[in-house]
C-alpha cells in the first residue's frame, strides 16, 4: 500500500506509520524545509515506516502533473490519497475592506478546499487506477455537515452562531482539545490523534465499511 497524504497530516503519517510499517507514505507540504522536518520529526518518533516528502502546492497545476509523474516513476501506484490541506480565510476583514478584498479571500479558501481537491484526484486517477482497491479520502468538519449544524441539539448547531460572534480564535486554533469559547460554547473538537485514528480507519478498512461521506464524533474515548 503507497499512502498519499496531502497537507499537514502529521498526525494521520504517525498513527498509520505506527500501525502498518510495511508501507511508504508519501507527505506533502508547500515548503521544503517543514515538510523534510515533519518526516525528521516522525522518524524521531519512532516511525519506522518509509517516509517519502515530496513538495505540493495543491493550487499549482505544473507542480501536481510533475509530482503525479514522479510518484507513479517511484512508488508506481497509490493506494490511499487523504486530502487534507485546508485554509481559513476572509474572517478578518475590516468592515471598511473592499468587495475585492474578500472576494479574493474566499476564491483563494475555496480554491485551496474544494477545487483543488477535485484537480488533485483527477490528476492522480491514473495512478490510483493502478492500487487493486483504490481509495480517496476528503477530510472535512463537523462544521462541514450541514445535517449537524442545522439541527436543534446537535453540538455544532450551538457552536455555530457562536463562531460568527467572537469565537474565530477557537476555531483557528482548535484541534489540541475542547477550546473553550464565550461563556458556555465549547468547541468539541477531538484532538490530532483522535482526527488521524478515523482517517486511519478507513486507509484499513478492506470490507467497504465506510463507504460515502461520513461524520465522527468521539466521546469519552468512544
Ligand atoms: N484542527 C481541527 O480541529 C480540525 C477539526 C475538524 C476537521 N479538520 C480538518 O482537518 C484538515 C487539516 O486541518 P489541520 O487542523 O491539520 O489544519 P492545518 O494545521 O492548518 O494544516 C493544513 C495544512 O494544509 C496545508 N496546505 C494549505 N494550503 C496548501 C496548499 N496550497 N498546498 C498544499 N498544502 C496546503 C498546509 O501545509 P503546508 O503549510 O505544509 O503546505 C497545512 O499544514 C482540514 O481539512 C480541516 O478542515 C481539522
Ligand atoms: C476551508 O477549510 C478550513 C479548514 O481547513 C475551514 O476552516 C474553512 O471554513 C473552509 N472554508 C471554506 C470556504 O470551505
Ligand atoms: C472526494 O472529492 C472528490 C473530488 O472532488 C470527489 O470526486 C469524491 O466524490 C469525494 N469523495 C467523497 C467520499 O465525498
Amino acid at each position: 500500500m503507497v499512502l498519499l497524504v496531502v497537507g499537514l497530516g502529521l498526525a494521520v503519517v504517525e498513527v498509520a506509520g505506527l500501525r502498518s510499517p510495511e508501507n511508504p507514505y508519501i507527505l506533502c507540504s508547500r515548503d521544503v524545509a517543514k515538510g523534510s522536518e515533519a518526516a525528521k520529526k516522525l522518524r524521531e518518533q519512532a516511525v519506522t515506516a518509509p517516509i517519502h516528502f515530496y513538495q505540493l502546492d495543491v493550487t499549482n497545476d505544473e507542480e501536481i502533473t510533475a509530482l503525479v509523474d514522479y510518484v507513479d516513476k517511484i512508488h508506481g501506484r497509490v493506494d490511499v490519497s487523504v486530502n487534507n490541506a485546508g485554509i481559513l480565510r476572509g474572517m478578518d476583514m475590516p468592515p471598511d475592506a473592499p468587495a475585492s478584498a474578500l472576494r479574493a479571500a474566499y476564491t483563494e479558501a475555496l480554491n485551496v478546499n474544494v477545487t483543488s481537491v477535485a484537480v488533485v484526484t483527477h490528476a492522480f486517477m491514473p495512478v490510483l487506477r493502478k492500487a487493486p482497491n483504490p481509495k480517496v479520502i476528503n477530510v472535512t468538519s463537523g462544521l462541514g455537515c450541514i445535517t449537524n449544524v442545522l439541527t436543534p441539539g446537535k453540538r455544532m448547531a450551538r457552536a455555530c452562531p457562536r463562531v460568527a460572534e467572537n469565537d474565530r480564535a477557537a476555531v483557528a486554533s482548535g484541534g489540541a482539545g475542547a477550546a473553550e469559547g464565550g461563556s458556555s460554547v465549547r468547541f468539541y473538537i477531538c484532538n490530532p490523534g483522535q482526527g488521524a485514528e478515523s482517517i486511519v480507519r478507513i486507509v484499513e478498512d478492506d470490507e467497504g465499511m465506510y463507504e460515502g461521506g461520513m461524520y465522527w464524533e468521539f466521546e469519552d474515548g468512544r
